[in-house]
């Protein structure tokens, strides 16, 4: 047998299920959220929250729109405790919010917690216990009558603090911690139990919390023991059935998505997952999926940036690059392919129309980013990207032909510096071999004469130092010119492509144009960039003789 041994683990534990229903639903209605990155995200850290990040982060959890916000574990932090009097005492939570503090079912502690919550006009209080058998037969070594015993204790503390602070409007909150190592029976009896002392009611509602403490099972276990719970749990019209998922495997958002299908009516969860071990749920994950699926998650998500710089100061832990809808990388197509793509999308999507753009699965700009952003040059780009790029950044418009030309020369300098290639860089790259590669050739005036529907282009003309006249003629200037040039250089010169546009659109904008030349059946491209069209349009011709040369 192998050392590597999996058989010292237990095969997931599922439930006989045959009315299951949570399968066929979709989401509709976004879940009320609430936040515990002042809790349990708090808790996770090496290096807890100062006062001044904890009032940051809850300052930003109100501006994203939370309306409960779970501030701490007063009764066991007194950094915590004075927090959470700060709040109150300086009057800084909002009338449409309601802060939710932590207690364990003691006496002296559900005491202290009330104390901390002396003057608060809205609070949830929030009980809990350990119900799980492992908790149960390992640690506490209590019957299961026992145990709901101390969770029947925990709800009466409740229950008679808030009857000592009537000036307050209190809710009460029950998790059964580790619910998903709980029999999901005794779960439900337990909480019957707590329902039984606070007797709440459609107007002031109880909140069960059910955690997935560590996460053991794939998701679909979750939604199914959140849909039986939904079914038997007593007086389910007075009870907000809440979520608490965890990501040791990885799956906190899928898990609290299903549990929502099943029934669930709220979320807690943290700003990019932060929490113990593998983290909390990321509610700007599932938020985010719900918005990308036209659901108003009623959390406004655009200030990302200001998001991301909190909780990287407050949890003193960085973004990942690659993370949901939040890293720096999340929109960034590196691929000639995809680039393309976008490129095509983005080029007819109008603002505000239905969003259809591949690769992409939301709008940047909807979390405060920029297109400018997604499309990324390395090695792995293709021509889209580098057009893209030059036109959103520099007003460059390529004409494909052009494009087909640049794409291998920006690959090269990739590959040649092992790095992506900034939009300057790109800038710098293209005004190097297109706008700038004439070196050699001088135009000391010219004149253009027409008669007879013929051109005629006569001009002075300095190449290498040496003195010429340039003369010739043609059905138009420029071919006129190139007659010119093709005489004196012994080369026979014709013009493949030819396109232009102005650069920005005041009066004064400059004109660009890009030329494709074949000299001696040889291709070469040129681009030329003037006040007035027909200085770009020479530019642009002696710039792509140059590159032949
Ligand atoms: O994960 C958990 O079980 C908790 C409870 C205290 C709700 O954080
Ligand atoms: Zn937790």
């Amino acid at each position: 047998m192998s050392q590597y041994n999996h058989r010292k683990y237990t095969k997931i534990a599922t439930i006989d299920k045959q009315d299951r229903r949570w399968p066929n639903r979709t989401i509709d209605v976004s879940p009320l959220w609430c936040s515990v990155d002042l809790r349990d995200g708090n808790q996770a850290l090496i290096d807890p929250m100062t006062p001044s990040q904890k009032l940051d982060m809850f300052e930003m959890l109100v501006a994203v729109g939370f309306k409960h916000i779970e501030v701490g574990f007063p009764a066991a932090s007194q950094t915590d405790f004075d927090f959470v009097r700060k709040l109150i005492v300086e009057n800084r939570v909002p009338e449409d919010v309601t802060i939710q503090v932590l207690t364990q079912a003691r006496k002296e502690l559900i005491e202290r917690t009330y104390e901390s919550l002396k003057g608060a006009a809205n609070a949830i209080v929030h009980v809990y216990n350990s119900t799980s058998t492992v908790q149960r037969e390992h640690v506490f070594k209590l019957t299961k009558d026992e145990i709901k015993q101390i969770a029947i204790n925990g709800a009466k503390w409740v229950k008679q603090g808030a009857e000592n602070q009537p000036e307050t409007n209190w809710q009460f909150q029950y998790s059964p911690e580790s619910f998903t190592g709980t029999e999901i029976d005794y779960s439900v009896e337990v909480c019957n139990a707590v329902l039984d002392v606070w007797k709440p009611t459609k107007a002031n509602k109880a909140i069960l919390n059910l955690p997935a403490t560590v996460e053991v099972a794939t998701p679909n276990v979750y939604a199914d023991q959140i849909e039986w719970f939904c079914d038997h749990i007593n007086n389910r019209e007075s009870v907000i059935v809440s979520l608490h998922t965890h990501n040791d495997r990885g799956c906190g958002v899928a898990a609290s998505e299903l549990g929502v299908l099943a029934g669930a009516d709220r979320v807690e969860g943290t700003l990019l997952g932060n929490g113990e071990r593998t983290g909390n749920m990321d509610i700007v994950t599932m938020a985010m999926n719900l918005y990308s699926a036209g659901v108003d998650p009623n959390l406004d998500f655009s200030i990302m940036d200001r998001i991301i710089h909190v909780v990287e100061k407050c949890t003193q832990l960085k973004v990942h690059p690659r993370h949901p809808y939040a890293g720096e990388l999340v929109f960034a197509a590196f691929s000639g392919s995809h680039q393309d793509a976008i490129n095509k999308c983005l080029s007819i999507y109008e603002q505000d129309s239905t969003w259809e753009v591949a690769y992409l699965p939301i709008d940047p700009r909807d979390l405060g980013r920029d297109y400018q952003e997604v499309i990324r040059i390395n090695s792995q780009s293709g021509k889209g990207g580098v057009a893209y790029v030059l036109e959103q950044e520099h007003g460059i418009k390529m004409p494909r032909w052009l494009q087909v030309d640049f794409s291998p020369i920006v690959q090269a300098e990739a590959e040649n510096t092992e790095a992506e290639v900034s939009p300057d860089q790109i800038a710098e790259l293209f005004n190097a071999t297109y706008l700038e590669a004439n070196k050699s050739m001088v135009l000391n005036g010219y004149q253009v004469n027409r008669s007879d529907g013929v051109e005629r282009f006569e001009a002075g003309f300095t190449h290498n130092g040496v003195e010429h006249q340039l003369s010739g003629e043609g059905r138009g200037v420029l071919e006129a010119f190139i007659s010119s040039l093709s005489d004196l250089l012994g080369k026979n010169l014709v013009i493949i492509e030819y396109n232009e546009h102005t650069l920005g659109h005041s009066d004064g904008s400059e004109a660009m144009t890009y030329v494709q030349l074949s000299i001696d059946a040889k291709r070469v491209c040129g681009a030329g960039k003037s006040r007035d069209i027909l200085g770009a349009s020479l530019a642009a011709i002696l710039n792509a003789v140059a590159r032949a040369h």
